[in-house]
């Protein structure tokens, strides 16, 4: 038997190099060797309010970028997540075996919750469980993901090994794995924070169909420091982000790296590294301008994703229902 992978991504904007590097990037690489479901998370998504027909048509624009990144359907199960309600089903089930003190320790909660100051709703609060079901409906044995996740696929462990302990064995125990180098991408105009879909500042994050001339001109305008060193200096935060993202693109060894820049200054390092960008995200961009054209391909594969997801996860929300004695 093949290791079963899985993972999920909000359709909430285009999505950026963070995004990109820590997770997708991983999904098409695993996807080779392992069995994986990969799923658009539109119901998490609107535990911030969305405008309904953006959220509808970002869903479906999503899946043609996943797509162009990569994802091969005749090797990964693709699907939207509210088209198969054994999710939201299994999530009411882990809430009531949840605590609101383990809840209220999320940080994504905390974050969130300052953001939205007027919308604190309960969805958000419990959005971790209906993580947890995304993940246990699946007998998953992994989940590649950003580190801003690592937290949530805990708690999914420990919600499971509290529900097997008292029910009996229902649901496989799920492991996150990380890339190496680029788990938290940092903000290109404030390396202390991660990059982020809900930065007002769109300079601070390249997407993944920015034009070559938005990444140059984004390159630029990237924050560094008054040291004019290049090194691999964690302390350096604009730097070492910037150096992290270019050894992730381009593969190369961390002496190669700072024997290519040895004697030059921070503009050879940005110009490298958006011709780097560039050169990964060109491609995508021009598969994702033939599939957005061609959307009911692209809804045929998501009925088609939801058909086997919906084969896999019914049989595990059915048993955790009956181990829980509902009717
Ligand atoms: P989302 O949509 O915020 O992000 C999707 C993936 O991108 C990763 N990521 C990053 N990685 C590195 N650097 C960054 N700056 C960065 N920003 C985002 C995230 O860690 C994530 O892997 N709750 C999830 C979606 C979800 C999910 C799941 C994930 C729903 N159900 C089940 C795994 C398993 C989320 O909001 O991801």
């Amino acid at each position: 038997m093949k290791e079963r992978v899985f993972s999920a991504i909000q359709p909430t904007g285009i999505i950026h190099l963070g995004n990109y590097l820590g997770a997708v990037k991983q999904w098409v690489q695993t996807q080779k060797h392992t069995d994986c479901i990969f799923c658009i998370a539109n119901t998490h998504a609107i535990t911030i309010r969305q405008n309904p027909q953006t959220l509808h048509a970002t869903t479906y624009n999503l899946a043609a970028i996943l797509l162009a990144c990569g994802i091969d359907t005749e090797q990964a199960t693709l699907f939207i997540q509210s088209s198969i309600d054994a999710h939201t089903a299994l999530a009411w089930i882990l809430e009531c075996h949840l605590s609101m003190g383990e809840l209220s320790r999320m940080t994504q909660f905390k974050d969130k919750s300052q953001k939205h100051p007027k919308n604190i709703n309960a969805g958000l609060f419990n959005y971790p469980a209906l993580m947890a079901a995304d993940i246990l409906l699946y007998d998953v044995d992994s989940v590649p993901v950003g580190d801003d996740q690592r937290q949530h696929v805990e708690l999914a462990r420990d919600v499971a090994i509290r529900f097997n302990h008292e029910y009996g064995e229902t649901f496989k125990i799920p492991k996150a794995v990380f890339p190496t180098l680029t788990a938290r991408v940092m903000s290109l105009t404030d390396p202390s924070k991660k990059m982020s879909k809900s930065d007002d500042n769109p300079n601070s994050m390249i997407t993944i169909l920015d034009s070559p001339e938005t990444v140059r001109a984004k390159l630029k305008k990237a924050t560094t420091d008054s040291l004019g060193q290049i090194a691999f200096n964690p302390e350096q935060k604009g730097v070492y982000n910037l150096l992290t993202i270019y050894q992730s693109l381009t593969g190369y060894n961390t002496e190669s790296i700072l024997g290519e820049f040895e004697g030059k200054g921070y503009g050879t390092l940005k110009e490298r590294v958006g011709e780097a960008i560039i050169a990964e995200i060109a491609p995508i961009g021009e598969r994702y301008a033939v599939l957005s054209k061609n959307m009911q391909y692209v809804q045929k594969i998501l009925q088609e994703g939801a058909r086997k997801a919906n084969e896999i996860a019914s049989v595990r929300y059915t048993l955790a229902k009956e181990r829980v004695g509902l009717v």
